[in-house]
């Protein structure tokens, strides 16, 4: 019997610990979204979610892009010259218990990819924190910043952070995605890190 009441009791130990570890220090559940095409914002939402404890959740629209970089880029263009919203595949099954959010993206012709467009007006952010990710060629976060509040101006903008696609997802000589310094620096500054 008093094993069984043991096993029991650490069983729900694990339980707790394992709940604990998706929330911030201060007590905050944590979503990483991410969007990404060729694998550099996946890989960084990666990142966030292992050293944060975070739910990740991968933005998918419905209709996938080419594998082609020049047909990708084209039709992101029309996209955005249409203003487009296009349907995500995809959806949030609880935002509410969320406090804080990562939010991973490439920089597509200068703001995010339309999908985060959708993304972005599909939920309510009030209450919520938000820290944009992006990763680019060279433009940084061109006018995204600008786009995410006026997408969401319920939503508090924190500290956001650009990585260079060449710094986005380097691997090891086992080809395991190698953890990026500048966003573990940056989770330890917002106080979101685990370690
Ligand atoms: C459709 C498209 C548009 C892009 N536009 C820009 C841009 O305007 N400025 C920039 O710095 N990089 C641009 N890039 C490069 C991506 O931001 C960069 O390669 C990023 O790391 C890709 O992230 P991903 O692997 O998660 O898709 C573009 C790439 C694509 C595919």
């Amino acid at each position: 019997m008093k094993q069984l009441l043991l096993f029991v009791s650490v069983f729900f130990c694990m339980e707790a610990a394992m709940e604990l570890h998706a929330q911030t220090k201060s007590g905050d559940k944590i979503l990483v979204a991410y969007f990404s095409w060729s694998g550099n914002a996946k890989a960084l939402a990666g990142q966030i979610a292992r050293e944060t404890g975070g739910d990740v959740f991968e933005i998918k629209t419905v209709k996938a892009y080419p594998d082609t970089y020049n047909e990708c880029t084209a039709i992101a263009k029309e996209e955005q010259n249409m203003n487009a919203r296009p349907a995500l595949s995809n959806s949030v099954s609880n935002m509410a218990q969320y406090r804080t959010i990562f939010l991973c993206y490439p920089n597509w012709w200068g703001t995010l990819p339309m999908g985060v467009f959708t993304f972005l007006e599909a939920y309510n952010f009030s209450g919520k924190t938000m820290y944009p990710l992006v990763t680019h060629g060279g433009s940084r976060f061109g006018r995204s910043l600008d786009d995410i509040k006026k997408l969401c101006p319920q939503t508090t903008l924190g500290e956001g952070l650009s990585v260079s696609a060449f710094d986005s997802n380097p691997k090891d000589n086992t080809r395991v995605s190698t953890p990026n310094r500048d966003v573990t620096s940056w989770l330890r500054r917002l106080g979101t890190s685990n370690s």
